[in-house]
């Protein structure tokens, strides 16, 4: 909407109140893009700039009590505008928006399903590659998983997969994705222990920017190592999803600062010369879980909660150890024990403790302790670009934080973050 309010003659401003969160749409037009939704629906705006002037032809068709100029349309020209992001879930009625866009505006046909996705996309990945070999990285996360299930399907043997353990994974996780992956893709794959060059890299840096960028060095590193001993191979393949592109890189090629470097993408195909394959990166994860479902994957994969490329690594805020490894993962192992036996963990987007880089004072049976803070965090979501935190019930954090306090050593305290994202983010780091 601000492209095109600055393109056609109108004017944006700058900064001066920033909006984020919810608002109310006050609908003035409830026609056309607006049918059928009811006034004051609830939004989700998250912006600096805001809409000053129009440019010629257009009219406004909603605003919030903080944005006059919420959503905008020509009429003539069919150009529609929104402020605020209708394709998140905190913009309940963004769909049925979106939706009145595409079939009553743009007259268009759902006739788009998972089926032809992936029959079109196993087409299009045989012929791209052709008789080369491709390898791609293995995470044992949904995506991953259902990206090497595509490919491999589209050409078989020619599909190595690369599974590297970087010793910051949760507590048996190695193990159990060992068994998982080996009995659900019947799919060439290299297991590859690198515990112990990563952790030695990682010795004494605390900052998060820097603890992704080794980790991602790295893991270029044990990757090319491995995959050099394969022969022929030109692809290299990745589960990268809509959401990653966005975040990490302007999707349009336009300066928007990178929140994170999620080191998934980029790095690898610059390095070691090989072109990409990424069949997932138009798509958010639920459709992500439902083509896994379609290609047959095991519940157990299909369902994993995300778990970010450098693992437990970011959720150590400080230096990370082994002892601190240790600790982490035995609270970590002690929460998702709980959110499973309680049904949450398919209800949750994730659920998970983080490690803080601070003491707090304690006292156990007659003594003063000075221990380790563990903060927990667990959030619903439909994509990670927007998340909310967990109306957990009291006696399930309740029941949480005395096992961890009382199970783990060199833990006195738990504390639960109550941060949405906007403005906070999903993981700590
Ligand atoms: P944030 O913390 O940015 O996370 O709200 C959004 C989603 O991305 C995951 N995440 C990462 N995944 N490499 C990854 O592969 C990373 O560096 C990384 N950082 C965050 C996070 O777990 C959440 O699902």
């Amino acid at each position: 909407m601000q492209f095109m309010i600055d393109s056609l003659g109108g004017a944006i401003k700058g900064a001066g109140r920033r909006e984020y969160g919810f608002a109310e749409l006050l609908i003035k037009q409830p026609k056309g893009i607006f049918k059928n939704i009811k006034d004051k629906t609830q939004c989700w705006m998250s912006h600096g700039d805001s809409a000053e002037k129009l440019p010629p032809g257009f009219e406004i068709t909603a605003s919030t009590d903080n944005t006059a100029i919420a959503a905008i349309v020509h009429k003539k020209k069919k150009f529609y505008g929104f402020q605020f992001h209708p394709e998140v879930a905190h913009t309940p009625e963004g769909t049925a928006m979106l939706k009145n866009f595409l079939f009553d505006v743009c007259g268009c046909k759902p006739d788009w399903t998972m089926k032809s996705f992936a029959k079109e996309t196993v087409e299009q990945i045989r012929q791209t590659v052709g008789d080369s070999k491709v390898i791609l990285g293995l995470s044992g996360g949904v995506d991953s998983s259902v990206a090497a299930l595509l490919i491999h399907k589209a050409i078989d043997k020619n599909l190595t997969c690369i599974f590297v353990d970087n010793g910051l994974l949760r507590k048996d996780e190695a193990e159990k994705l060992k068994v998982r992956l080996k009995e659900n893709l019947n799919i060439n794959i290299r297991f590859i222990n690198a515990a112990n060059t990563f952790l030695k890299a990682l010795k004494g840096v605390t900052d998060p920017e820097k603890k992704r960028k080794i980790i991602g060095k790295l893991f270029i590193e044990v990757f090319q190592t491995e995959a050099k001993k394969i022969t022929g191979v030109q692809f290299l393949a990745q589960g990268t999803l809509y959401p990653d592109v966005i975040e990490s890189v302007s999707a349009f090629g336009g300066p928007s600062s990178v929140i994170k470097s999620h080191h998934n993408v980029g790095g690898l195909p610059k390095k070691m010369k090989l072109k990409l394959v990424e069949p997932l990166k138009y798509l958010f994860k639920d459709e992500v879980r439902q083509l896994g479902q379609e290609l047959g994957l095991h519940d157990d994969l299909v369902w994993r909660q995300p778990f970010p490329g450098p693992g437990l690594g970011i959720r150590i805020l400080g230096e990370i150890t082994r002892k601190r490894l240790d600790i982490l993962r035995e609270a970590d192992a002690v929460l998702l024990e709980e959110i499973r036996k309680n049904g949450y963990y398919k209800k949750l987007w994730q659920s998970f403790a983080v490690l803080l880089p601070i003491k707090s004072v304690g006292v156990m049976g007659d003594h003063r302790t000075y221990e380790n803070i563990i903060a927990i965090r667990a959030v619903t979501s439909k994509d990670a670009m927007t998340a909310d935190w967990a109306k957990l019930p009291d006696a399930l954090l309740g029941t949480i934080s005395n096992r961890i306090i009382n199970e783990v050593r060199g833990v006195n305290r738990v504390v639960y973050d109550i941060s949405s994202k906007p403005p906070s983010t999903i993981e700590w780091e």
